[in-house]
């Protein structure tokens, strides 16, 4: 079937949703456009659109074959991916195996602490707040996902950082936190949307403890374009032989 890209239906920070002849299809599109820090911090990382529509996409076929199904259909274009278009909850789930960035500030951790199991945290989808952290309570009851659908994301979640983190190991990267979002379809099932990507997720470099993520940009740490560059080619070569 050919799929038709229609008008945009949201044009977001860094990717834009579009319509398709499809009503229950849309198309991602992946821009160069990076912000940090609720979007006070702006600038474009080269070609930062093609190289996250290429590892999200990968990413994204490798947990369908590890049961983890999730919006993605197919890549269509070095810019566009094909997803099922859904109602998406507006609770971002976070999970993290070492301490960085805003759990550092709020619970006056050092950098770089390790945890003796991955911690899930859940933030409100809220641009004008600042995606503020939110506890189970806030999302009940606000009605922003039933006990059952937060049980399914954070337990996805969770399955997702045991699958990913052997992957990024052997590319010698490790998996220090991540961002999911999750969205529902029509008839009520939950499925794993958004992206996978630098954008979402710190790595550091097992060789130097360098930051190899959106972390270059937020804090001015140089060679940016470069450490997006070099993650897709360790994870594409990754992908080439496994997938
Ligand atoms: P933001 O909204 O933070 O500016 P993006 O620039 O990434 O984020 O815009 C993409 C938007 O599309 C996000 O708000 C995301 O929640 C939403 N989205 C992701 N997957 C889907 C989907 N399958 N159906 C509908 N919307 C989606
Ligand atoms: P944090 O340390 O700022 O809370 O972020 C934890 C991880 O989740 C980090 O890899 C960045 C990602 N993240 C986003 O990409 N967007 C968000 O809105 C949030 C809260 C986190
Ligand atoms: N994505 C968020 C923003 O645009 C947070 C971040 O990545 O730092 O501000």
């Amino acid at each position: 079937m050919i799929i038709e890209r229609k008008s945009p239906l949201y044009d977001g920070k860094s990717k834009t949703i579009f319509e398709t002849n499809q009503s229950e299809l849309v198309i991602q599109y992946f821009k160069d456009d990076a912000t940090a820090f609720n979007a006070q911090k702006k600038g474009t990382i080269v070609n930062k659109g093609l190289l996250n529509n290429l590892t999200s996409s990968q990413i994204f076929e490798f947990l369908a074959k590890n049961q983890i199904p999730s919006h993605f259909v197919k890549k269509l274009s070095e810019r566009e991916m094909l997803v099922k278009k859904l109602t998406i909850i507006p609770v971002e789930i976070v999970v993290r195996n070492r301490a960085a960035g805003s759990i550092c500030k709020r619970l006056g951790l050092e950098k770089g602490k390790a945890f003796s199991h991955p911690i899930v945290e859940t933030f409100f989808k809220n641009d004008s707040l600042g995606d503020p952290l939110i506890s189970e309570e806030h999302i009940f009851h606000f009605g922003w996902a039933t006990p059952a659908e937060l049980k399914e994301m954070k337990a996805s979640a969770l399955k997702v950082n045991h699958i990913l983190k052997p992957v990024f190991e052997s590319i010698g990267l490790e998996l220090i936190d991540f961002k999911l979002e999750f969205g529902k379809t029509k008839d009520g099932f939950v499925l794993l949307a958004d992206e996978i990507t630098l954008d979402g997720c710190r790595l550091w470099d097992k060789a130097t403890g360098e930051s190899m993520d959106k972390d270059r940009f937020r804090h001015d740490l140089g060679r940016v374009d470069e450490a997006y560059q070099e993650v897709t080619h360790r994870l594409t070569q990754f992908f080439s032989r496994s997938l």
